[in-house]
């Protein structure tokens, strides 16, 4: 199998309310419509990549459910490799409970299910199949122990390692030198640098902070306010398009899955994370997760090759 781009990472079904706000603790909030849709941060960003013209395999774990095997059947129709995709038969499929708010904010609770259950193992059997693998993108919703493997064994084949470190959590200072690219948005990168990011020049400071601590390249999502790069003692700002914002969930998937493309096609880092700058812009003016990602013709409709 010649599959270039292979994420490892988690699969959900999103259960998605909209509400005039996101309740605070303690208080019940009457919503609106409900609506169920494939997510999980992997596997979001693996139907990314393909709808936007990656060649993709996805490696995760979906329980022996209704669920997982609807997500692993709209995998096959969106061209996703699932070769990867293990069965667990004592776990569930992950479930996400998704709040969006009338300025398209949105909360999420996690249940990982079968998504806890994707063991180095399993992620070294199914990377094996894949020996052209250029790219490993990859997140953190599933055990720490499995990323900091993949992340290993893909850079021990040669291969430049993604790491969107979603959601925030600590890494170990091992991790780090075997990192290409990461991209954490604003509370990532401010729990990874400990800076506080108020505006671009603080933005700045945390991407050099995290790049002191041994990651060639920083790229950290700013929202409505684009992304900052630090790239080979290089730093520059990339603004994101001015859209009307609907559901931010998944525009952080869209944004990773695009800029793996891109890397993978040779474009250099700034162009790449243009473009992801512009189909995440795409995906939040759109409700839900894999509903909202956006084709690749779409993105160039929108000014960019
Ligand atoms: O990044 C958005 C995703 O986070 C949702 O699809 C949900 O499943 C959670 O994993």
């Amino acid at each position: 199998m010649n599959r270039k781009i292979i994420v490892v990472g988690s699969m959900n079904m999103d259960m998605v309310v909209k509400t005039s706000h996101i309740p605070k603790p303690g208080e019940t909030v009457l919503g609106g419509s409900f609506f169920m849709n494939p997510g999980g941060k992997g596997a979001n960003q693996a139907v990314s990549v393909a709808r936007l013209g990656g060649d993709v395999a996805f490696i995760g774990k979906i329980g022996d459910d209704i669920f997982g095997k609807q997500s692993a059947q709209l995998f096959d129709e969106e061209g996703v490799d699932t070769n990867g995709v293990l069965s667990d038969r004592d776990s569930p499929s992950g479930i996400a409970l998704i709040t969006v708010d009338d300025l398209g904010e949105n909360s999420i609770v996690v249940a990982p299910g079968a998504n806890a259950h994707l063991e180095p193992a399993d992620v070294e059997e199914a990377i094996n199949r894949y020996p052209q693998g250029k790219i490993l993108l990859i997140q953190l919703e599933i055990p720490m122990r499995t990323v900091e493997f993949a992340a290993d064994y893909a850079h021990k084949r040669g291969m430049r390692v993604i790491l969107n470190p979603a959601p925030a959590n600590e890494l170990v200072s091992g991790m780090f030198h075997l990192i290409d690219i990461i991209t954490p948005n604003v509370n990532e990168a401010e729990m990874l640098s400990g800076v506080q990011i108020v505006d671009i020049a603080s933005a700045r400071q945390a991407a050099e902070k995290i790049h002191e601590q041994g990651v060639k390249n920083v790229v950290i999502t700013l929202g409505r306010r684009g992304a900052v790069l630090f790239e080979d003692g290089e730093f520059c700002h990339i603004p994101a398009p001015e859209v009307e914002t609907i559901d931010s969930t998944a525009a952080g998937d869209v944004f990773n899955g695009a800029l793996a493309v891109a890397v993978g096609e040779g474009k250099a880092l700034t162009e790449a994370t243009l473009f992801a700058c512009r189909a995440a812009s795409i995906a939040v003016t759109k409700m839900g997760a894999q509903s909202s990602i956006p084709f690749r013709n779409e993105v160039l409709l929108n000014g960019i090759k």
